[in-house]
């Protein structure tokens, strides 16, 4: 008898044993710095909060990695809350942090409302939004989305191919009805990096495949899918994944400039202003 509990006083701790170990490898996979469930659930943003035409930066307001507000936006800020929501490395964001300065008078801080400055970042041939001179540049908008929604049919992910074939649509699209569309070198990168970020954040940062219902939620609910299963990436976002992804998307995007050399707005007061073309 002794011996039998023994051996099972052994069993015991050697399961209590097992059961913490593998507890604590789950606990360093899913990053127990971050607070899913309180500090950075999903909710939706009030009326006061700001919001804009970038959903990478209004989910990571909805989850708490920006202000919940969408105020008080700095390169740092930004960076902290792309590296933490998605593990995304600061260089990858930094320049699009940056550039954002100039849709507002306010040397210190931006908004997420600001950004929505048409010629700085906000472009015309949008995944999900209208083109400034048709419409809601700023909001969601289904109709837009659904090129998105419907493509690479027969699979339940999209890929580089096509992520090309809805960005060419998008902009025969705006091409047939925008007879102000701007689309030169400067916003096929723009696009180009928009559609790398979508796939690398949803999915995998290497192969640029992600599931499709990752991708819809981001886009519709501007919610991250921890509830579906999504993870953030098991690979850190770097400038080396997102050129490759970016090069190969522009490149089976097929694209051709509708004319004119690239520009950028410096300011909400200013003009356009033309800057030298390359
Ligand atoms: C943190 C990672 C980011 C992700 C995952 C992300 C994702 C995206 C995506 C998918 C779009 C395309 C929306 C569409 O075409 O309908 C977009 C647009 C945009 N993003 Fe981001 N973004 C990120 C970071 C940033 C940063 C750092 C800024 C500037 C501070 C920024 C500003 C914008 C703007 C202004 C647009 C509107 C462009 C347009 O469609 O006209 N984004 N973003
Ligand atoms: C946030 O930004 C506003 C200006 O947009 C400023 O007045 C306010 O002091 C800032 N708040 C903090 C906590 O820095
Ligand atoms: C969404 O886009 C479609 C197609 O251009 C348009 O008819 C519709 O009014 C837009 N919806 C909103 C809410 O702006
Ligand atoms: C993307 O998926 C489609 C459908 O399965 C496939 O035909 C295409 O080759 C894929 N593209 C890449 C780059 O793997
Ligand atoms: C791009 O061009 C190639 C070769 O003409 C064609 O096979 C492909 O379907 C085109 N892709 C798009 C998105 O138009
Ligand atoms: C970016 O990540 C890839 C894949 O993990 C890695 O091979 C590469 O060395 C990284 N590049 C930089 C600049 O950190």
């Amino acid at each position: 008898m002794p011996h039998r509990s023994l051996v099972k006083l052994l069993l015991a701790t050697a399961f209590f044993v097992y059961a913490f170990c593998i507890n604590h490898v789950r606990a360093q996979e899913m990053d127990p710095r971050i607070d899913w469930d309180d500090a950075h659930q999903w909710i939706a943003p009030g009326p006061n909060d700001f919001r804009g035409p970038c959903p990478g930066l209004n989910t990571l307001a909805n989850h708490g990695f920006l202000p919940r507000d969408g105020k008080n936006l700095t390169v740092s800020v930004v960076a902290d809350a792309a590296l933490k929501g998605y593990r995304m490395q600061q260089e990858v964001v930094t320049l699009a942090a940056k550039l954002s300065f100039l849709t507002t008078n306010d040397p210190v801080y931006y908004t997420l409302d600001d950004i929505k400055l048409y010629g700085v970042i906000e472009h015309d041939a949008s995944l999900s939004r209208h083109d400034f001179a048709l419409g809601d540049n700023v909001h969601f908008n289904e109709t837009i989305f659904s090129t998105l929604a419907n493509s690479n049919p027969g699979v339940d992910y999209y890929n580089i191919t096509s992520a090309g074939q809805v960005m060419h649509q998008r902009l025969a699209d705006s091409e047939l009805n925008n007879p102000s569309i701007i689309n030169t070198e400067k916003e096929l990168h723009f696009r180009s990096v928009e559609s790398a970020f979508y796939l690398s954040i949803m999915g995998d940062p290497l192969t640029g495949i992600a599931p499709k219902n990752f991708v819809q939620i981001f886009f519709r609910e501007e919610r991250l899918p921890l509830a579906e299963g999504w993870k953030r990436p098991s690979t850190p976002i770097n400038l080396t994944t997102m050129d490759l992804l970016t090069s190969q998307i522009a490149e089976a995007s097929n694209w051709t400039s509708s004319g004119g050399c690239p520009w950028i707005r410096l300011g909400p007061d200013q003009p356009v202003s033309i800057v030298q073309g390359t």
